[in-house]
């Protein structure tokens, strides 16, 4: 089977992309999927965060450019059946170059889609910059599906109806038609607070499942693992957060069961219109 291609993609940083990368795969490997990590951000975040140095020329940049096999540029990490392909600054430097080039979206697609033909890997996850500029672009043109993480805070709504205009944009386009939503994971959730309770009430009423339904705490230890090197399951292996990225892991797999299992009747059913209380962006989450 082709590994699956997933964007962790938020235009707004500081969210949990990388954290949710960088653990959401350690938690995979951890039960046997085989996990590449391709480092989308030129801040390099995740390469970092997995005790990597980050080295000038590898990065994708020379593999969108094509002049480099995306093979080369693997590494292993710490992490057992966890590997990554690194970023450094001058990746920054695809945001001016590419757009120059013909079939300008389809750079990553061109350079992932043949390594996902392999066998070598279950999953690979791209995490992606916060922005929406031509990296993230690109990786939502490359990948089956985008995982969204979203801080439980204001405005977390609003930020989730621009990247759902984004999806629909590309598919729309032709870019990549068949763009899915994995699903939208609530992060740096604080109990005791409202303000966090109202959001994931307000995220779920518009996304129902496609919500995780485990939210990710806001937790010490999660943000001191990558200066340490370490996904926060080598850091701290029991702490709630290594726990909560686990939990993911489980649902996240028993959602791929599901869905390589297609209910007989959905063959059939109709597809439900929308009903007109519904706004457009709870429209276009339905119709996943
Ligand atoms: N669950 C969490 N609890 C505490 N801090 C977190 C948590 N998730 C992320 N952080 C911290 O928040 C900051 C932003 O997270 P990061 O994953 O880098 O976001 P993004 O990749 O979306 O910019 C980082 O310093 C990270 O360590
Ligand atoms: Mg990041």
């Amino acid at each position: 089977m082709p590994a699956r291609i997933i964007a962790l993609a938020n235009q707004k940083g500081g969210v949990g992309k990388t954290t949710t990368t960088v653990n959401l795969a350690a938690a995979l490997a951890e039960r046997s999927k085989r996990v590449l990590i391709l480092d989308f951000d030129p801040q390099a975040n995740a390469t970092s965060g997995l005790g990597l140095a980050k080295t000038e020329g590898r990065s994708l940049y020379p593999v969108l450019l094509g002049e480099k096999p995306i093979e080369e540029l693997i590494t292993e990490t710490a992490v057992p059946r966890l590997s990554i392909v690194p970023a450094e600054v001058n990746l920054a430097g695809a945001e001016v170059d590419i757009p120059q080039m013909d079939r300008y979206l389809q750079k990553l697609r061109d350079a992932v889609r043949p390594l996902a033909e392999t066998s070598r890997f279950d999953l690979i996850f791209v995490d992606c910059p916060p922005s929406l500029g031509i990296l993230t672009m690109n990786a939502l043109t490359a990948s089956d599906s985008i995982l969204l993480p979203i801080q439980c805070e204001y405005y977390a709504l609003e930020g989730l109806s621009v990247m759902i205009r984004l999806i629909d944009q590309i598919r729309n386009s032709g870019a990549n038609p068949n763009l899915e939503i994995e699903g939208i994971l609530m992060t740096m959730y604080d109990q005791r607070t409202n303000l966090s309770n109202q959001v994931v009430q307000q995220v779920v009423e518009h996304f129902q499942d496609k919500v995780y339904e485990i939210l990710i705490p806001r937790s010490v230890r999660v943000s001191e693992a990558p200066s340490y090197g370490q996904p926060v399951l080598l850091y701290d292996r029991n702490c709630t957060g290594a726990n909560a990225y686990r939990q993911l892991a489980r649902e996240f797999i028993a959602r791929e069961k599901a869905r390589n299992q297609p209910k007989p009747a959905e063959a059939v059913e109709p597809a439900q219109p929308a009903t007109p209380a519904e706004s457009a962006d709870s429209k276009s989450a339905a119709n996943e």
